[in-house]
């Protein structure tokens, strides 16, 4: 099972790349240049020549991938999932991770979407035949670049079908400190962009950087 990340050399996407990699699962970390990729790699290794990461274009990922996160911002998502996609390899199954979030004044908001959420409007513009799915919407990308602090919250995976929820869930669920919970089809898309858009609310309140969920009672 190799993971791989579209737009590997942000901050979310290298803090994801950085404890999918502590956890021993394989990953490319993908973007436009292979220098920064390279880079990135670097970072994510952070002097651990051990660790089972790899630089690679986003074709590359997209080709070479049993899971894709697509982790670039959401203005961008649309276009690359339209012209891309076609590379995914048989079978693989795409994971959204963007937020539509915008700043007006320095407040945060999400941007409206037609189709409800960023997912379901990326699934729109997909064929039919690839799966997709939502996961890590809510987790701060500071938190995960910060690999020795633990987790300890809970996430939330939705997506086309029960299959492609458990085999995201199953990845993920390896990260420690992390608890994944399967919460249904797409439109759970909606509230979890909310959820998002609520803990970067809850961090300019408090002046933090890693507020985040945790699920008592199940
Ligand atoms: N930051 C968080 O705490 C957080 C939390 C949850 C979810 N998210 C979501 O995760 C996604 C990534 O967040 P981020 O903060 O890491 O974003 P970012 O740093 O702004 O962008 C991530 C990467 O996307 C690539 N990219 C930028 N513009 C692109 C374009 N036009 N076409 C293709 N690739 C492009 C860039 O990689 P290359 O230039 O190397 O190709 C960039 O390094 C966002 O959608 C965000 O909403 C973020």
């Amino acid at each position: 099972m190799r993971i791989g990340i579209i737009g590997g050399t942000g901050a979310e996407g290298r803090g994801v790349a950085s404890r999918l990699a502590r956890a021993g699962v394989p990953v490319l970390v993908g973007s436009r240049s292979i220098d920064r990729a390279r880079e990135a790699s670097e970072r994510v290794r952070a002097g651990d020549g051990t660790l089972p990461v790899e630089p690679a274009l986003n074709e590359t990922v997209l080709a070479e991938s049993d899971i894709v996160l697509l982790a670039v911002p959401f203005a961008s998502a649309s276009e690359l999932v339209t012209v891309q996609a076609a590379r995914l390899s048989r079978g693989a199954i795409l994971v959204d991770l963007t937020v539509p979030l915008r700043f007006e004044g320095g407040v945060p908001a999400l941007v409206r979407i037609p189709e409800g959420s960023a997912a379901e409007h990326l699934r729109a513009r997909l064929p039919p035949e690839i799966q997709l799915a939502a996961a890590l919407k809510t987790i701060p990308a500071t938190l995960l670049g910060r690999v020795d602090a633990p987790l300890d919250c809970d996430e939330f995976v939705c997506g086309d079908s029960s299959e492609s929820r458990a085999a995201v869930i199953d990845v993920l669920g390896r990260i420690a400190g992390l608890r994944l919970h399967d919460v249904g089809g797409l439109e759970s898309a909606r509230t979890l962009e909310g959820m998002s858009l609520l803990a970067v609310t809850l961090n300019k309140r408090y002046h933090v950087r890693t507020a985040r969920y945790r699920v008592v009672g199940v």
